[in-house]
């Protein structure tokens, strides 16, 4: 019997193939945020995330590194600056970390291979697809680019390989009637997406098995086949609990799964694949499947290849690690994708955190110390009116958050919250404690005015907890708040601090960020980490020796346009070029350029030529003149570029 008061959720097991990006890190942070508010509800909860080893691209990458494939993701996993490393730095929460490569995961992957097999829901067949020989790389028809392998861009051919299929077709009706007549899987607007794409067409059997690599879990009946890619990984949420080995005894309390977060393009697997196993093993579905959107890097999906400012290392080291957790979760709704950029990252830092609740404590407790040497008196006077707002918005805001947090939607949760760290601040205009001080009249008012904001600011840190932990216990250090009043039920409960609280002033909490300057270090670390984004250019050496002008404006430097191109013929680099000058007679011109451009791809560009150098033969043809170009070394490698100029200058035009 599952236990309510349960809360099993998970994040995508991450193929280390590559070190992991901040994209990975939104949604481990999401999940860790997640997990730490069902805590903070009193949940006991199970938080699972690891990591996905096995397959070609991690063999290919091993092979390419001269290592085993297990010390390539064992150096990625547990080395420095590795996954786990990462997870520690981010103050993620887990409960558990699931390798694939773990034994106890892997029998238990071959004992549901087997089982599906011994009842039919695996067959063995054949995989038809596209083969690339110099990859050893199988593809399907759309994974192709421009027709050949997307990896070497070199040409493929037909081939099959025998595979065995798992009967997805079987379970197409019971899974379109869970994904339309459920909330099995949100947002909402995947599911139109996933039957439309997917289901309606038709679903196809699924390879499960390849023999073409060996980094896999091995078919344990039937040697030279490796369990290929679902099986393998999305079994890891009930492996990871104990299902079909001994290692843990978890399954039993914790599934099915409350949620699995997983990125938009693994949202088929997850909601179709997955169920249909789980269906095939007579087993509980998870009760949810959430899509989230991707952080995109210039209106793209980030790559390795963009850059190390997208590093969440550099991130957390230059602007800390709650910083960090809190724009992911504050700036991107949780169900779509959004734009990162180190700008946005800033501003969120500078303005709500440095400003709204940074200069909130601190004004504060400033105050506290300065009117009341640090501790509130028990004479408090209460002014109805003028505080009613703020106690209903602090006092209402728990039940919002839950309401948000519930819908998974932390970005609405978190607005939640700054709306009332933004009327706090307004309270503490509106009130002007400094007029107040003047007056010893006023000095009960004084201190009810401050008590509120206490109370306020206590709640708020109380709901940013899960995002914000670190930094959290900090701000309940200085406002004086002890571990009673930290906890969810408090967080509806005003008046919960003592009247006579004594706060102690600290270190900002979150420091302003000068924009700037913060850039320009990012884009130093990114240059020193990453010589690849600026290859060094070679040039030519400067000419120290002077021309005289009027030699120099003896050379006539004219714009001509291509009408004509071709090899010459025997020569490796020459193209003889038929030009338009603007005299009304074509002008010859050879250039040795054939091994930076093809000749067709010339014709009709607008160019420029000095025309009245004296003719030369080259390979028996007269050349009349020269293009003009500009030549540099990158990486060692010599690099031309004809100068081409806009189409709208016409031809014979002077250069001057
Ligand atoms: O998909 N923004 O692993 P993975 C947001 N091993 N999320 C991103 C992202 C971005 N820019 N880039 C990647 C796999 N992700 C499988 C999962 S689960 C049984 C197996 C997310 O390392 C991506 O959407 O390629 C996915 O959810 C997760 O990172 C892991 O991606």
């Amino acid at each position: 019997m599952h236990n309510p008061n349960t809360f099993y959720i998970t994040t995508p097991i991450y193929y280390p193939s590559d070190k992991l990006h901040i994209g990975h890190t939104y949604c481990t942070v999401a999940t860790d945020a997640m997990a730490r508010y069902k805590r903070l509800k009193g949940m006991e909860v199970m938080f699972l995330t690891g990591t996905d080893e096995h397959g070609q691209k991690i063999e290919d990458k091993a092979a390419e590194t001269g290592v085993t494939p297990k010390a390539y993701v064992d150096q990625i996993v547990t080395g420095e600056r590795g996954v786990l490393d990462l997870w520690k730095l981010m103050n993620i929460s887990n409960d558990r970390f699931i390798r694939t490569t773990d034994s106890y995961h892997e029998k238990a992957v071959q004992q549901i291979f087997k089982q599906l097999y011994d009842q039919g829901d695996i067959y063995k067949g054949k995989y038809v697809g596209k083969y690339c020989k110099p990859c050893e790389s199988f593809w399907t028809e759309t994974q192709l680019k421009d027709g050949k392998c997307p990896d070497c861009g070199r040409e493929v051919v037909d081939a099959e390989e025998e595979a065995y299929f798992f009967k997805l077709s079987k379970y197409a009706d019971r899974i379109q009637d869970l994904l339309e007549n459920t909330d099995f899987l949100l947002p909402r607007s995947r599911v139109h997406e996933m039957v439309n794409n997917f289901i309606k067409p038709g679903l196809e059997d699924l390879c499960v098995s390849r023999t073409s690599f060996q980094w896999g879990i091995p078919v344990d009946f039937d040697p030279g086949h490796v369990v290929y890619v679902w099986i393998d990984a999305l079994s890891n949420y009930i492996t990871a609990l104990g299902y079909g080995n001994d290692a843990y005894h978890d399954y039993d309390k914790f599934w099915p799964a409350d949620v699995h977060f997983v990125g938009k393009e693994i949202v088929r697997f997850h909601s179709i694949i997955w169920p249909a196993i789980l269906m095939a093993l007579n087993l509980p579905l998870p009760k949810r499947i959430f899509g989230h959107g991707w952080l995109l890097l210039d209106g793209g999906k980030m790559s390795k290849s963009k850059g190390n400012v997208v590093d969440p290392y550099v991130l957390a080291e230059q602007f800390g690690v709650d910083a960090l957790r809190f724009f992911l979760m504050r700036t991107f709704p949780f169900g779509s994708d959004g734009n990162f950029s180190n700008e946005l990252l800033i501003q969120t830092i500078n303005t709500d955190l440095a400003n709204d609740l940074g200069n909130l404590v601190s004004r504060t407790t400033a105050m506290v110390d300065k009117y009341f040497g640090g501790s509130l008196p028990a004479e408090q006077r209460y002014h109805g009116e003028m505080d009613d707002e703020l106690i209903a918005m602090a006092s209402g805001l728990r039940d919002k958050y839950e309401e948000a947090m519930e819908q998974y939607a932390p970005h609405k949760a978190l607005d939640e919250v700054f709306k009332v760290i933004q009327r706090a601040n307004k309270y503490i205009d509106e009130n002007t404690p400094w007029t107040l001080a003047k007056n010893p009249d006023d000095l009960p008012r004084l201190a009810k005015v401050l008590y509120h904001l206490l109370e306020a600011t206590r709640i708020c840190g109380i709901l940013l907890l899960p995002f914000m932990p670190e930094r959290m216990e900090k701000l309940f250090a200085q406002i004086g708040a002890g571990p009673e009043v930290q906890t969810w039920e408090s967080a509806a409960r005003w008046a919960s601090l003592p009247a006579c609280v004594t706060v102690c002033r600290g270190e900002s909490l979150f420091p302003r960020v000068d924009m700037d300057a913060a850039l320009a270090a990012l884009e130093q670390v990114a240059q020193a980490s990453n010589p690849q984004a600026a290859p060094a250019v070679e040039l030519e050496p400067w000419v120290e020796d002077p021309v005289d002008f009027d030699t120099f404006c003896k050379s006539d430097f004219r714009v001509v346009k291509v009408k004509d191109c071709v090899p010459v013929k025997k020569s490796k680099k020459l193209l003889c070029f038929t030009l338009d000058d603007g005299s009304g007679i074509d002008r010859q011109i050879l250039s040795g350029i054939a091994m930076y451009y093809k000749p067709e791809e010339l014709i009709g560009k607008t160019l420029v030529a000095i025309i009245n150098l004296p003719p030369r033969k080259m390979m028996g043809l007269d050349s009349c003149g020269m293009l003009i170009s500009a030549v540099h070394k990158m990486e060692g490698e010599e690099r031309l570029n004809l100068l081409m100029l806009d189409d709208a200058i016409p031809a014979g035009a002077k250069l001057c």
